[in-house]
């Protein structure tokens, strides 16, 4: 099976949490910005941001609406911030109008919380592969 880790993150908290569920599916995160598309399809990725002002970073948006059942067979989500879970529920929303399959449960990890949560981030990254 094959499996990708993908985020955004402006100030670093996504990017440990997506390095730490990458390590527990036993492959490497990647930021979105260094590779704006997946070069092929993938079974199952894990996809992961924060909000800014409410919102998801325009980057995420536009790399989600990007995506397409041709590249990728199932999501899985993940999202770091102060209180919203917007991110999740925004990404689950424009993903499933697309046709592409969304894991219900997704990981959530505080901003102020990021190494309290990287045991089970990684844990995360294990059983849901
Ligand atoms: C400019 C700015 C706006 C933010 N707005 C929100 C927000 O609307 N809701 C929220 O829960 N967190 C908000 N946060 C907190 C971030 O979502 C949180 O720090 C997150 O972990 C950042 O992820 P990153 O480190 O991967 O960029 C904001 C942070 C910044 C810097």
């Amino acid at each position: 099976m094959k499996t990708a880790v993908r985020y955004y993150s402006k100030l670093g908290n996504t990017e440990k949490i997506a390095q730490a569920i990458a390590e527990g599916a036993g492959i490497e995160a990647r930021s979105i910005v260094e590779e704006p598309a997946l070069p092929e399809k993938v079974d199952v990725l894990f996809l992961g941001g924060a909000p800014y002002a409410n919102i998801m970073a325009p980057e995420l948006k536009s790399y989600a609406e990007r995506l397409t059942t041709e590249l990728v067979g199932k999501v899985i989500l993940f999202t770091t911030s102060n209180w919203s879970r917007r991110t999740v529920l925004a990404l689950k929303k424009l993903l499933k109008e697309k046709n592409i399959p969304v894991e219900e449960e997704y990981f959530y990890a505080h901003m102020l919380n990021i190494s309290g949560r990287t045991e089970a981030a990684k844990e995360f990254g294990r059983k849901m592969v």
